[in-house]
């Protein structure tokens, strides 16, 4: 592992690479939903910020910033682009340009092998459903680690299993736009993690100096009645978001009581296979990508179906809520503060879930992965944005995490969620998380933000710690 604290930055591939189907790449399930009807918003990424034609420029933004690290993935369908498993060299070269570039600027590569975007015709098949999909992964995953080897001293298998499993299975709002099956939901998961333990599996063969890791979305589950019921209903929010991932990925094994309170929900589990979960124990991460948004609070269940309902229109109108049937459901109160999009800002989430992790997993080696606020950023006449908002969020985030880390937490890197301003899933462009503005009516001109420049002072004083 790199001794120094690392602070940079992070993207993903469909949100920022744009040239959709440039030199050989596939389609990605996101490349064809964008395409479809089921896009009412009619806005994809096929440009987005074209980082594949403006990579040099972003990464020695990061260089000039005093960023010592990028996370990025890598597009599986650029690599692997049709079923026939024949890799795309040009795909290959891409990646091979963006390591030179970070090389160039001492810039350490975290690399993510799957961030959403699924090979469209694994999406033919089912996408995370598909029972084949653990062998693709791990050809996929092989091919990636014998051409980069060491070169990427930090590869994740899967960007956010649980988050993506609920976009894609209980809200609907991610292809396959399934919504409310819990079935789906926890199948999906289950598949993600034999995904990770046969990729992990592949890499172990290589003998690496490089580590591997898995990045996860959940933040803590709070209560604010502390009675049996209630740290009942929190528990069940751990199995929910992090346990039924972290368990395998991490202690390489399930719970007990995790298995029977799925089977009391009335779920088929014929899809889990014993020879697949005895992969979990020795294939196991060696740090854990967290990223940092959001807590939740829950109480126990009441009433209602399963229902996880989000905010991509931005008005302001609705909270991101839950109801789990027979788990548990979110709460509220009147001190809590929410950003446009109905999503808590509460940063002492980041202390609170390191603190837990390390709980619940020993004191593995943490990344903070993401973390980042989203907002309408206004910019003045130059394309100036003072985005204060954004600065006070990243400020006493971090601090909570520095406070995590003066007590023992063993975290040793921190990314801004977004490196420069990208495509945001189904909210579109208007939702910005950059350092850097893209203006995109503009040819796509890069103009550092307020928040860039507080960035690079930050890293200035902190490069020690
Ligand atoms: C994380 C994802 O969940 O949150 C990113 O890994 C995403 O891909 C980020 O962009 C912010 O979410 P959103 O939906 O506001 O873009």
């Amino acid at each position: 592992m790199s001794e120094k604290f690392l602070w940079g930055s992070a993207t993903a591939a469909y949100q920022c690479e744009g040239a959709w189907n440039e030199d050989g790449k596939g389609a990605s399930i996101w490349d064809e939903f964008c395409h479809s009807a089921a896009n009412t918003t009619k806005i994809t990424g096929d440009v987005s910020c074209d980082f594949y034609h403006h990579y040099k420029e972003d990464i020695k933004m990061m260089g000039d910033c005093g960023q010592n690290t990028y996370r990025f993935s890598i597009s599986w369908s650029r690599i692997l682009p049709k079923e026939d498993r024949v890799v795309n060299q040009k795909g290959l070269e891409f990646y091979d340009k963006v390591l030179d570039e970070c090389e160039k600027y001492g810039i350490v590569p975290n690399v993510t092998l799957i961030h959403y975007d699924l090979p469209d015709y694994i999406g033919a098949k089912g996408g995370w459903l598909y029972e084949g999909i653990s062998d693709e992964f791990a050809y996929y995953a092989k091919v990636v680690f014998e051409h980069f080897k060491d070169r990427i001293p930090f590869y994740a298998t899967i960007n956010e299993p649980t988050f993506n499993a609920s976009c894609c299975y209980l809200t609907g709002n991610y292809p396959p736009n399934v919504q409310n099956s819990l079935q789906d939901y926890f199948h999906c998961i289950y598949n993600m993690a034999v995904c990770n333990a046969k990729a992990i599996r592949e890499f172990r063969k290589l003998n690496l100096k490089a580590k591997i890791g898995l990045v996860h979305s959940s933040c803590s589950y709070d209560i604010f009645v502390d009675n049996e019921e209630y740290r009942k209903a929190a528990k069940y929010g751990e199995y929910f978001s992090t346990e039924c991932m972290l368990d395998p990925a991490i202690l390489g094994k399930y719970e007990d009581n995790f298995i029977i309170a799925l089977t009391k929900l009335g779920l088929d589990l014929s899809y889990m296979h014993e020879e697949e979960i005895a992969l979990f124990k020795d294939n196991t991460i060696d740090f854990l990508g967290q990223n940092a948004y959001c807590r939740n609070v829950v109480k126990p269940y009441t009433t209602g179906e399963t229902y996880v309902q989000v905010n991509n229109s931005g008005s302001g109108d609705k909270k991101e809520s839950k109801i789990i049937k027979g788990w548990f459901e979110s709460d509220f109160n009147d001190s809590m503060i929410f950003n446009k999009w109905g999503r808590e800002i509460y940063p002492k989430t980041i202390y609170d879930t390191l603190i837990k992790r390390r709980e619940r997993y020993g004191n593995i080696p943490i990344y903070i992965t993401e973390c980042g606020h989203g907002a309408y950023d206004i910019a003045d006449e130059n394309g100036y944005v003072e985005d204060d908002d954004r600065i006070e969020f990243l400020s006493s985030y971090i601090n909570y995490m520095l406070k995590a880390k003066e007590e023992g937490v063993n975290v040793l890197g921190f990314y801004v969620w977004s490196t420069m301003d990208l495509y945001s899933w189904i909210n579109g462009y208007k939702k910005r998380y950059g350092l850097v503005r893209v203006d995109y009516d503009n040819g796509l001109k890069r103009i550092p933000k307020k928040s860039y420049y507080w960035y690079k002072d930050l890293i200035k004083d902190k490069k020690d710690i």
